[in-house]
């Protein structure tokens, strides 16, 4: 069998490309509005990156990771980056850029990689846009991400989104809290699904947004996050919400949600478009306080958000929200006879000179083969050039919606055909 591409990746063609570009410009200028700067940082890293800042007890790092030898050292992997945010915090660390400014906004775009069972709207290789915000505890910063992230959505023309916010505490809150969660569910231990049954030492909070129905049946009456914050918690929490209420933004308080990366501290949320079905989380995010001490760098507050780009093209498509693609002007050039064929590319080429579309077929193909390639490209205008014409120094100019032709001179035709083209 013919070699296909791995399980769960995909290829971008031509056609769906324009659709990548258009989300792309609209990211760039919106980020730019919000002052965030574009990063690019390598698709893979030390894979002890992401064990110490994404968490050993993730599912991502315990199942989904593409790790392979750095054929350098011995005992030491490279792993293919399932998320942007560590490695903008290494980033950030190795050209320390915490002493040359206060305050970092970074966005990055970019394929992310993730072992997972593929599915629609889930795949193994996929791209994220992210925003990371570095150097400020202000409940300011993360009501800004969210605002960023609405916006974005709403540019785009999507209707009905659902923004869910919690807090998911800090290590002052946290583990009194981890210890009530056990306290809570290791008599029905047994019941819990077997996931669970492995999160329930490890990563008990995760327990709280498992889908699975009996888990889900197995915490009614389980003490909520939000009555065991501590004090500073409370308040930064209660500060993220005025700020989404001044910037008008709706925003619905889900007590279970936990996010699946431990990194997170205080403000964790996430953005559903449940007209996706399973994979309706189109983006995610949170404050990380101590992730950039966890990598061994000085304390600095953080917080950030990862948009899915497939999840979102999916959405957009599902709307008929994606633009028709705008067609450029171009020109086709048909050659017959081998002089014809010389000056037809010298014409091609300055007209590729003065940036307009031109295109010609070299392989001396009939007038009728090339005008049929000239409809295929949607050529708005048509240059013929035969022998007997360039003896009299003169082509023809086909106008192809009109049907219309001229005779235009050889000196004058590539003025004639930037005019036409540019004037429009
Ligand atoms: P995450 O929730 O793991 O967060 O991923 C963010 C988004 O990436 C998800 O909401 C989803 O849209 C998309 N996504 C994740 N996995 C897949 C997949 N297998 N196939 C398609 N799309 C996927 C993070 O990655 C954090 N780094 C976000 C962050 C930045 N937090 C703070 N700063």
């Amino acid at each position: 069998m013919a070699i296909q591409k791995p399980r769960g990746t995909q290829d971008l063609l031509p056609s769906v490309l324009g659709n990548w570009y258009y989300i792309e410009n609209t990211i760039r200028r919106l980020c730019k509005t919000y002052g965030f700067e574009e990063v690019r940082t390598p698709m893979f890293e030390e894979t002890g990156l992401f064990l110490r800042g994404i968490g050993e007890t993730t599912d991502i790092v315990q199942k989904e990771m593409y790790s392979f030898p750095t054929g350098d050292k011995k005992d030491q992997s490279y792993t293919l980056r399932p998320e942007g945010t560590a490695s903008a915090v290494r980033a950030y660390l190795e050209n320390k850029i915490y002493g040359q400014e206060s305050i970092t906004k970074w966005f990055y775009i970019g394929p992310m990689f993730r072992h997972d069972k593929p599915q629609a709207g889930r795949y193994r290789q996929f791209h994220q846009f992210g925003v990371e915000l570095l150097g400020t505890q202000a409940p300011s910063a993360d009501a800004e991400c969210i605002s960023l992230v609405l916006q974005l959505l709403r540019d785009l023309g999507l209707k009905d989104l659902n923004v869910e916010v919690n807090s998911v505490g800090c290590p002052t809150c946290r583990p009194a809290y981890r210890e009530k969660l056990i306290a809570f569910f290791e008599p029905k231990k047994e019941e819990l699904c077997e996931l669970c049954q492995s999160r329930l030492y490890k990563n008990p909070l995760r327990i709280l947004d498992c889908k699975e129905e009996k888990c889900q049946q197995l915490a009614v009456g389980v003490p909520e996050l939000s009555d065991n914050l501590c004090e500073e918690c409370q308040d930064h929490f209660h500060h993220v919400k005025e700020y989404l209420t001044a910037a008008g933004e709706k925003f619905t308080l889900n007590p279970r949600l936990v996010r699946g990366l431990d990194y997170y501290t205080k403000t964790a949320f996430e953005v559903q478009y449940t007209p996706l079905g399973s994979q309706s989380a189109v983006a995610g995010g949170g404050r990380y306080d101590g992730l950039v001490e966890e990598l061994d760098g000085p304390h600095t507050p953080a917080v950030g958000f990862a948009m899915g780009m497939e999840r979102l093209l999916l959405a957009l498509e599902k709307q008929g929200l994606l633009p028709e693609q705008q067609q450029e002007d171009s020109v086709f050039v048909v050659a017959l006879g081998e002089m014809a064929q010389k000056e037809a590319f010298r014409i091609t080429n300055a007209l590729r000179n003065a940036y307009v579309k031109a295109e010609m077929e070299g392989s001396g193909k009939s007038m009728k083969s090339q005008m049929k390639y000239a409809n295929k490209i949607n050529a708005k205008y048509v240059i013929i050039i035969g022998d007997n014409e360039l003896a009299e120094g003169k082509v023809i100019l086909k106008y192809m919606d009109t049907s219309e032709q001229e005779t235009v001179s050889l000196a004058e035709i590539t003025n004639r055909i930037t005019e036409l083209v540019k004037g429009n």
